[in-house]
């Protein structure tokens, strides 16, 4: 199947009847159905050693007043195969919710007004963290559908404002690893690979910063090996949808994003009680192995603790993490586990299994009702990495889906 003669996104509408679907299911609507769409990303092309890290604005997605159930996505080639993560790393992809005034193209330099992000509900700043879906390598094995009767409501013509149309854009940060000097140096970011001392605004990097984001912007080059050469390629994401109609039977479900590196601020100037998340979103992981005798004690813990604002029932929980990662787990205030979320690192040659990479994360699905975080609760947030080396730019998040009520 050549997916170029096709037009930039196609769709399947498949209805799945509901019982079928329901693994977590307890309260059955025979009558919703859930739809299905497949869409692609713009084509992007990618060389070897090459950084492609693009945005793209109004992106195809359902639309009306729905309930999202499910999203997940790969990267493909122009025959439509997975395309290997050990080929091209997919650092992350993100799709953010936004509202455009309506006869408004993107020129990617808007007014503030024309566009505003629909961010989730926290804790991180919209700019950093704002994003409604995203993952990385694991994409391919970590569960991520919703289950019944909760959903993500997005399209409610009543919360939109006058003149203004709900829109999503897509990131996509890809790294294409064929025949680089150093793999996991490319895909951890660091700078010296990339030979990058600036910033892409031109501005210097602190001198301890080894690796992450800032040294693999779009277009740079990671280290080859002497004399390697290799196809460029076209390449697209492969996105895939699952929702149901908008009923009053649905629970909506509140999207948080916590982040370990995270910590509250006093914001400047103002008084004590108006704190600031302060989200750096990555780290370092400094090797143990010069001052430790056994390395297998080598772990690197990160944690923070941060109030949640509203609380609620837990539905769902799953951790990001990098190579290294080995657990990460969410603690309410008094100890108890809310979640846990372990990397699982692929064993083999195929796509979605690549011997060394974290090809997917173990996910939470409470029982809903028996995990709640009060109002106000101070929750603590885990990661472990693996320190018997070091880690440029690693991360530590922990999404969460929280319903406000449960179904009567
Ligand atoms: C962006 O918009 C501002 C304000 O309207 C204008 O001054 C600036 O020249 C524009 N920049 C570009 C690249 O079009
Ligand atoms: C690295 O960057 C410096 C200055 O930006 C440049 O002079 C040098 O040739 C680059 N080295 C490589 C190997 O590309
Ligand atoms: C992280 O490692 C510490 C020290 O070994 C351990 O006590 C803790 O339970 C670990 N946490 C997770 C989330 O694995």
């Amino acid at each position: 199947m050549q997916l170029v003669s096709l037009s930039q996104a196609y769709i399947f509408l498949s209805a799945v009847p509901l019982l079928l679907s329901l693994s977590h299911g307890l309260w059955k609507k025979e009558s919703n159905i859930i739809k299905e769409g497949v869409f692609l990303s713009p084509k992007f092309d990618i060389g070897p050693g090459l950084v492609e890290n693009r945005y793209y604005y109004d992106i195809d997605f359902p639309r009306g007043h729905i309930a999202i159930k499910d999203f997940t996505a790969e990267v493909i080639d122009e025959e439509g195969n997975a395309v290997p993560l050990y080929e091209t790393y997919l650092h992350h992809w993100i799709v953010v919710r936004y509202y455009r005034r309506k006869g408004v193209t993107h020129t990617g330099n808007e007014s503030n007004s024309d566009q505003v992000t629909v961010a989730n509900s926290g804790l991180c700043p919209p700019e950093l963290l704002g994003q409604y879906f995203g993952l990385g390598s694991e994409t391919r094995g970590t569960t991520t559908e919703i289950p019944e009767p909760f959903g993500i409501e997005v399209g409610n013509p009543a919360e939109m404002p006058d003149g203004y149309e709900e829109k999503w854009w897509l990131n996509v940060h890809a790294i294409d690893t064929r025949g680089v000097e150093d793999r996991l140096g490319c895909i951890e970011c660091q700078c010296d690979l990339y030979n990058i001392t600036v910033d892409s605004n031109g501005q210097p990097l602190r001198p301890d910063y080894l690796g992450g984001l800032l040294c693999c912007y779009d277009k740079t080059q990671c280290r080859m090996k002497e004399g390697f050469e290799g196809p460029r390629r076209n390449l697209y994401l492969r996105y895939t949808v699952k929702w149901v109609d908008w009923s009053d039977l649905i629970v909506p479900v509140q999207i948080y994003i916590l982040d370990v590196t995270d910590t509250l601020q006093a914001s400047n100037g103002s008084n004590s009680k108006d704190l600031k998340h302060n989200c750096e979103v990555e780290y370092q992981v400094e090797s143990c192995s010069k001052n430790q005798k056994d390395v297998s004690d080598c772990i690197d813990v990160r944690r923070t603790s941060l109030p949640m604002p509203r609380g609620g029932y837990v539905i769902y929980g799953v951790a990001h993490q990098h190579i290294g990662g080995i657990c990460s787990t969410l603690y309410g205030q008094d100890g108890r586990v809310i979640c846990s979320s372990i990397p699982i690192y692929g064993t083999g040659k195929e796509a979605g299994n690549e011997e060394g990479y974290v090809v997917g994360m173990s996910t939470c699905y409470p029982q809903p009702g028996s995990v709640k975080i009060m109002d106000g609760e101070t929750v603590t947030l885990e990661s472990n990495y693996s320190s018997s080396r070091p880690h440029a730019g690693v991360m530590g998040l922990f999404y969460l889906l929280v319903a406000e009520q449960l179904p009567n």
